[in-house]
């Protein structure tokens, strides 16, 4: 079985977000002698293009509208990942230094359209097309309905929904730079007057998944505008939670943290973590350190970090790092914060891979108080780095944190998104650091949950050949 994954994003070639560590390690655990799975995605101008060397396998041109645009496939020549990934290459739409931008209408048709046409030649076509998110959205659509690539009609495709609050909308003025299709059918484009990528892909494609059970319920109940479309289509929707990359995500190995540790060296390798973030940071070792590592979104909670920050330091003896970046003005008032809380509280505005790995082994305690969160994959590293993940219950998150008051609980949960409930829910974290004996077995027994992918990898095998 040959299964292709098309996305934005994907771990180590372009990231953003969870999107790319997903894209970047689901290939890796489906293969096996009876299934290669591969990815496709943009060749874009960033730092892993740069230091790489690239073949060229295919070249010629799309039609974008009346624009005939050049293309080319591209493989990696040397040092390969662990799975078969071709890059489209269309200089003029996607070799920018950005992943996502305000063009995004005709970069992403570009890549969908080049993709097709390209697979048009291969001898002979995949068993299951996978697509991830409404940047592919239009695939789904196109395979049912465009005259051009007729074809493929018997392929079945897949969605994954990564987040619903982002659907592609452009509009329907722009409908001539999709490949002609049967205009009959222009209705399965739209969703309230405009054309929508992702509520089309939920229309066509043969099945959609989301990246957790809980995340499918609710967006029956919210999902930005596309609540009926789900609930009508929910035969054919199923949850489906994300793994960890296992190889990456280990403390034992992972070459980018300070010390490496294991649960039996977990206190040694920690404190090694904790110390080199509290003497860059400024920060004090002997209170627990309690961090952010993110988008700063309104689905993250973030605009209530200033006042949640404030509070919780002023009722605590604690430290709280944060590392993110995203609204402008929440990053102003996480700075101007920086200096009223010298030696207990520090923000690292940007993007920095290696710090991420550096907190989730060094913190005692990941904060996550999401309002919206598809599945959530850090406070699965939180785990297995044996950092204790502080989480409101919704989403992945509620699929994969039991509260401490509950049997076999292990984590913190609230209900809200408030500074109030932010604020107990850190307090509680406090009163357990103070219980050091339960803090140090929760600790331990954290290490052990096993998130990885084989389970949820297996799940999607099944779901290809149900609907093969
Ligand atoms: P989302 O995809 O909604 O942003 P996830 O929890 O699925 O949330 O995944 C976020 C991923 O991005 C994790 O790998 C996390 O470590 C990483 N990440 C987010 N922000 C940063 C940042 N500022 N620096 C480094 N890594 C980050
Ligand atoms: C999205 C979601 C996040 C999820 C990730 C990977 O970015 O916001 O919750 O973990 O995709 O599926």
């Amino acid at each position: 079985m040959t299964i292709i994954h098309i996305s934005a994003e994907c771990y180590p070639v372009a990231k953003v977000g969870g999107l790319a560590d997903v894209v970047g390690a689901l290939p890796k655990y489906q293969n096996s002698p009876d299934i290669t799975s591969q990815v496709i995605m943009p060749f874009y101008n960033n730092k892993f293009t740069k230091e790489n060397v690239f073949t060229t396998i295919y070249s010629n041109q799309i039609s974008l509208g009346n624009r005939l645009i050049d293309f080319n496939v591209l493989m990696l020549k040397e040092k390969p990942l662990d799975f078969d990934i071709f890059f489209i290459d269309i200089p003029e739409l996607l070799f920018k230094d950005y992943v996502y931008s305000s063009d995004d209408t005709e970069r992403f048709l570009g890549f969908q359209i080049a993709i097709l046409d390209w697979l048009l030649v291969w001898e002979k076509y995949p068993d299951i097309i996978h697509c991830h998110d409404h940047h592919t959205g239009l695939i789904p659509f196109m395979l049912q309905e465009s005259y051009k690539y007729e074809a493929f009609r018997k392929i079945p495709n897949i969605l994954t929904i990564h987040n619903a609050q982002y659907q592609g909308w452009f509009p329907h003025l722009k409908v001539g730079l999709i490949p002609p299709f049967n205009f009959n059918h222009v209705g399965l484009l739209d969703w309230g007057g405009t054309i929508n990528p992702l509520a089309a892909a939920i229309k066509c494609a043969w099945h959609v998944t989301t990246v957790s059970p809980s995340y499918m319920e609710e967006l029956k109940l919210a999902a930005n505008g596309l609540e009926s479309l789900l609930s009508s289509e929910s035969d054919k929707c199923s949850g489906i939670l994300n793994g960890i990359d296992t190889d990456v995500w280990n403390p034992e190995t992972d070459h980018y943290i300070v010390k490496n540790y294991n649960i039996k060296t977990v206190k040694a390798g920690a404190d090694a973590n904790k110390k080199y973030l509290c003497d860059t940071f400024n920060l004090d070792f002997e209170k627990p350190l309690f961090a952010f590592i993110g988008r700063l979104v309104g689905e993250k909670g973030s605009d209530l970090f200033p006042q949640v920050f404030k509070q919780a330091l002023q009722n605590n003896n604690i430290n709280i790092l944060l590392l993110g970046s995203g609204n402008p003005f929440v990053e102003e008032e996480l700075k101007t914060l920086k200096n009223d809380y010298i030696g207990t509280y520090n923000a690292y505005i940007g993007y920095d891979e290696k710090l991420s790995h550096i907190i989730y082994a060094g913190a005692d305690f990941l904060l996550m108080p999401s309002r919206v969160e598809p599945c959530g994959l850090n406070q699965m590293y939180a785990l297995r780095y044996g950092t204790i993940p502080i989480v409101r219950s919704i989403g992945g998150l509620k699929d994969t944190v039991i509260d401490i008051s509950k049997e076999n609980g292990f984590g913190i949960c609230h209900n809200n998104v408030s500074v109030l409930e932010i604020t107990k829910a850190i307090d509680r974290g406090v009163a357990l650091y103070e219980n050091q004996s339960e803090y140090k077995k929760i600790r331990k027994s954290i290490m052990e949950i096993d998130h990885s992918w084989h389970v949820s990898a297996e799940e999607y095998i099944k779901l290809y050949k149900s609907i093969n």
